[in-house]
């Protein structure tokens, strides 16, 4: 009997045209390029122009899955765009993006799990695609983490960027085992109990404010070292897989020493690691399709590959999807 999985059909990415280099930040803080690259292996970023905001970047990156996917938007069920810097509270940074691509029906809503918002979003389109809910869904990751930067504060300011990153799922009758193409396991984690170790100091209710970005990157550190091997494990064993079938492990890019730790306690070599963190430093929601968008540009990812997805963010929120492309 056959199984309907969720199977990614386009990728695609968008990055803002500014980069900025580590060593635009020794101009106005007590940092160095050196630092920062030892630290987090992040050696430059992109920041979003001031016209420019979330939508935008989201609408390029979305455009670029459905050509990769050979799709237009009125193939389309439903848009979920996960951000946590959205354009406006509300409505909707996917309603804009829908009006952008002219698509008239289907759905559209933001998902916010900070980091993990991808690995949510994902998670949330297998739902739907398994339910019937929904054939073809259209996953964003879309930020513009440099407007929620205290631009004075050295121990955040440097590690995050702006980008965009989406992929095309879509419904797909699968032989039902192990080796089907598409989404064959998801672990999502959430605990409140961590909600102040890396959260932003403004909102709708409480400030009236946008807010700043505030973390104590040790103690982030320290779980996400701890929790990421452990959900990517325990997707794995869902699937009924290992980390020796792994051919691509693309985690969250927040951190280098992280990424690689992670890879290490899963037993997985780092030339089975995707990483862009050199790039593009931490863009949150947008830094899974980035790097998976990157790769499968660079020819690394191929069909038929296994891919394990990583992250952790504020929440603290984490979790991990298996998926063969
Ligand atoms: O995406 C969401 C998940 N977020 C993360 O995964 C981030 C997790 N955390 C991290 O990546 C790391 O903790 C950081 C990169 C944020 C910091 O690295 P660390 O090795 O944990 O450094 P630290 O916070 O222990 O700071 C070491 C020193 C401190 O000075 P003292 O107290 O030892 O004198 C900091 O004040 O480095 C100092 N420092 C800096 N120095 C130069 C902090 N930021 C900077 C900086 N430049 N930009």
């Amino acid at each position: 009997m056959t199984k309907t999985r969720a199977v990614v059909r386009g990728v695609g990415h968008y990055l803002p045209a500014r980069v900025v280099p580590n060593s635009d930040f020794e101009k106005t803080l007590d940092t160095s390029d050196e630092w920062i690259r030892a630290r987090t292996g992040i050696e430059r970023r992109h920041f979003a122009a001031e016209d420019e905001n979330t939508s935008d970047l989201a609408l390029r990156a979305a455009e670029a899955a459905l050509a990769d996917a050979g799709l237009t938007a009125a193939d389309i069920d439903g848009i979920v765009v996960a951000t946590s810097t959205p354009d406006l509270t509300f409505p909707s940074t996917a309603t804009k993006v829908q009006a952008a691509l002219n698509m008239t029906g289907g759905f559209a809503y933001d998902l916010q799990a900070v980091c993990a918002g991808f690995v949510y979003a994902l998670a949330n389109a297998h739902a739907m695609i398994l339910s019937g809910i929904a054939q073809r869904v259209l996953v964003i990751g879309a930020e513009t983490f440099s407007r929620i930067l205290d631009m004075e504060d050295r121990a955040t300011c440097v590690l995050f960027g702006d980008g965009a990153g989406a992929v095309v799922v879509e419904a797909d009758a699968q032989p039902g085992g192990a080796d089907d193409r598409g989404i064959l396991s998801v672990d999502l984690n959430s605990d409140g109990r961590y909600r102040n170790i890396l959260y932003v100091d403004g909102g709708v209710s409480t400030t009236g404010t946008a807010g700043y970005l505030r973390m104590e990157g040790r103690e982030v550190f320290r779980h996400a070292v701890e929790k990421l091997a452990h959900t990517a494990e325990t997707a794995l064993e869902r699937a009924g897989l290992s980390g020796d079938d792994v051919d691509w492990i693309v985690p969250h890019q927040a951190n280098l020493r992280i990424i690689k730790s992670t890879a290490a306690r899963m037993g997985v070599p780092m030339e089975r690691v995707v990483v862009t963190v050199q790039d593009h430093g931490n863009t949150s929601a947008a830094s899974i399709p980035l790097a998976l968008s990157v790769a499968k540009a660079e020819g690394k990812i191929k069909p038929g590959d296994l891919i394990v997805t990583e992250a952790i963010g504020g929440g603290l929120a984490w979790g991990a999807v298996v998926l063969r492309w």
